[in-house]
């Protein structure tokens, strides 16, 4: 039944309703209409269609009833019409309220059933990542110092020029601090010391002499930062791998036996070793260990004749930077230099990985190309 068959256009008086029982009446023929119409609300579109016909404020049934029946209603059917209104506006407000919260919980159960997971169906395969290739050498160094007994350290990356410099027998004014010359931080005016991005992984020697008494062995990888201008063998973030012996009677035997040891390991046993003469202001002597050139055999020669890419037809690669400590250092940390002695070495752990995988330009390790990632999984 169309609502325009419940006369809310006209006044009760137009529709011939003058007496009480008449207003009752006709009230129980709107509230079967608006059951009528209530059945066919299913969804939530519908149901706000409804609502607006019957509550709307501007347009809706019960606004329609109070204007043209409520309002121009003679005073003695006022009381009864207003009585009845009041009764179905109740009534029409808790079922369409009724009707939403059904909705509602219908459509999370049909949303519900929507997304139950169908354990039978076939996966997703997801890649699973892996260790970059830095990362993986760096494990490699480990396991293989792990296994004469060295243990892991860490330490800051950035660091104070004490750290940096000054306990490691590097003045204020020696020329060595050109070369690692580095990046300090902007600090606020007063701060009591200057920081800087560490440019080695030394600093760590004299943080864990001060912890620790001998003996000592430790390695400590990690982040260094230089200021040098990015080409295919530097970069200004690199990484370094420290190393640190300190005990009562540690000789230059030991040092060269572990660093041969370690080389082998790393290389294999057909490589050769050697040293040569170096210079670092906290170790004493110095060397620069070099390796015979795994590319080449340590001939020199490539295989299709020629110079040996590589080596650059020398036969040997420089490796790292190692020495004896040198006793000034052990003044630093309260060691006795008298009674104990040691080595400490720093390898260069991209150098190496570039090395030991025959890869020339340092900076695929931090470009992130997958197509360089995928080769080492
Ligand atoms: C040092 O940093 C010393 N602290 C090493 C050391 C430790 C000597 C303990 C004695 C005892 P050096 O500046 O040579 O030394 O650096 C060590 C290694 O870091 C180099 O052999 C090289 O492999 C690597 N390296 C240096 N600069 C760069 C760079 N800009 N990019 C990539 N690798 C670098």
């Amino acid at each position: 039944m169309p609502t325009s068959e419940i006369g809310l256009d006209k006044t009760l008086a137009a529709l011939g309703i003058t007496q009480a029982p008449r207003v009752t009446a006709h009230f129980a023929e709107v509230r079967a209409h608006f059951e009528k119409q209530f059945r066919a609300v299913h969804d939530e579109l519908e149901w706000k269609i409804f609502r607006d016909r019957w509550l709307g404020r501007k347009s809706g049934v019960l606004t329609k009833i109070t204007d043209n029946w409520l309002k121009p209603a003679t005073p003695e059917l006022k009381r009864v019409v207003g009585a009845c209104l009041n009764e179905l506006r109740a009534y029409v407000e808790t079922e369409i309220e009724a009707r939403r919260a059904a909705i509602e919980a219908g459509t999370e159960e049909s949303a519900v059933a929507r997304e139950r997971v169908d354990l039978s169906l076939p996966g997703v395969i997801r890649p699973v990542g892996s260790h970059h290739l830095i990362r993986q050498v760096l494990q490699e160094i480990e396991d293989i110092f792990f296994s004469i007994g060295f243990s892991v350290v860490e330490g800051p990356e950035i660091e104070t020029p004490y750290y940096n410099f000054e306990a490691l027998n590097i003045p204020e004014f020696h020329p060595v601090r050109d070369d690692m010359d580095t990046f300090y931080l902007d600090l606020p005016k007063g701060a009591p010391t200057p920081l800087l991005l560490r440019t080695h992984t030394s600093p760590m020697q004299i943080r864990t002499m001060e912890k620790q008494k001998p003996p000592v062995r430790v390695i400590v990888p990690g982040k260094v930062y230089r200021r040098d201008n990015p080409d295919a063998t530097h970069s200004f973030a690199f990484h370094q791998i420290e190393g640190l012996a300190v005990d009562t009677d540690i000789t230059f035997c030991d040092f060269t036996g572990t660093i041969e040891y370690f080389v082998r390991q790393f290389f294999g046993p057909g490589v050769k070793t050697r040293f040569r003469p170096s210079y670092f202001p906290f170790t004493e002597p110095s060397v620069e260990f070099d390796v015979s050139c795994p590319f080449c055999g340590g001939t020199g020669t490539a295989t299709g004749g020629g110079p040996c890419s590589k080596c650059k037809g020398a036969a040997w690669i420089e490796l790292f930077g190692a020495g004896m400590v040198d006793p000034t250092v052990y003044g630093f940390v309260n060691y006795d230099a008298k009674k104990v002695s040691g080595f400490a070495f720093g390898i260069g752990i991209d150098r190496l990985a570039m090395l030991k995988y025959g890869i020339d330009d340092i900076q695929v390790f931090f470009q992130n190309d997958v197509r360089f990632l995928r080769q080492f999984p």
